[in-house]
């Protein structure tokens, strides 16, 4: 099995996000990354649930909905109501994080935890046990196109290891600066998703891009 492409319609054409969407479920791709930010969490604006609903009737694929916003407990509902399929928060953003992951997971959508690069494992451990995914941060979030920090590398490596001895069904995702210098050492650790924004959207040929991530070889490009 092959590691799973969110491209991040972060880097796509605002005015167009439903042609960017059937776009990517046509080339391939296993999620669409969908980057809520609130200007204050993270010093961006993005969009909010309107923006998930509407993307919703263009694609069948997964929305992987990343909230980088403060209290994400205030919006959950809405956005499951708006048809998040993954529903990640950063529980530094929040004191209530049992609560959210609690609340996601009865309404049965993936329940994720996010952590900045400043943020250490150690900090959400306690929560790993509740939570269905872990998004590492890789760049600060915030933006699109940042470089990857290489010591993100080592985060993934003790995830992999928190995941064994805590939570064998964790999904571990990782989020920001994804290439294809990166992807396969970031594959080997054992990571299952992998967020790719600029690198696919900077692609002449975004079917081939998603392929190369994916790491499979042409005959396989349309296996799940
Ligand atoms: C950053 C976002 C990322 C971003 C990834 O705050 O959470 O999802 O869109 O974009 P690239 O792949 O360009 O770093
Ligand atoms: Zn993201």
């Amino acid at each position: 099995m092959s590691i799973k492409i969110a491209p991040s319609i972060l880097s796509a054409d605002f005015a167009d996000m439903g042609g960017a969407v059937r776009e990517l479920e046509a080339c391939g791709a296993d999620a669409v990354h969908c980057d809520v930010m609130d200007g204050v969490f993270v010093p961006n604006l993005t969009f909010g649930m309107p923006m998930i609903k509407a993307v919703k009737k263009h694609t069948r694929l997964p929305l992987d909905v990343h909230l980088m916003i403060v209290s994400p407990e205030r919006y959950i509902d809405a956005f499951i109501d708006a048809g998040a399929d993954y529903l990640t928060f950063h529980t530094a953003a929040t004191d209530k994080t049992e609560e959210i992951l609690k609340k996601i997971k009865e309404r049965k959508v993936i329940a994720g935890i996010a952590v900045n690069p400043d943020v250490p494992l150690s900090a959400v451990e306690k929560y790993i046990e509740k939570a269905d995914m872990l998004l590492i941060m890789s760049v600060y979030a915030g933006f699109g196109g940042q470089k990857f920090i290489a010591e993100s590398l080592q985060k993934v490596e003790s995830a992999i290891r928190l995941r064994e001895r805590l939570n064998p069904e964790l999904i571990i995702e990782i989020d920001g600066g994804i290439n294809l210098e990166n992807i396969r050492e970031v594959e080997s650790f054992g990571v299952d998703i992998a967020v790719a924004g600029n690198c696919v959207f900077s692609a002449p040929d975004k079917k081939e891009r998603i392929r190369l991530l994916q790491g499979k070889r042409k005959s396989e490009k349309n296996k799940g």
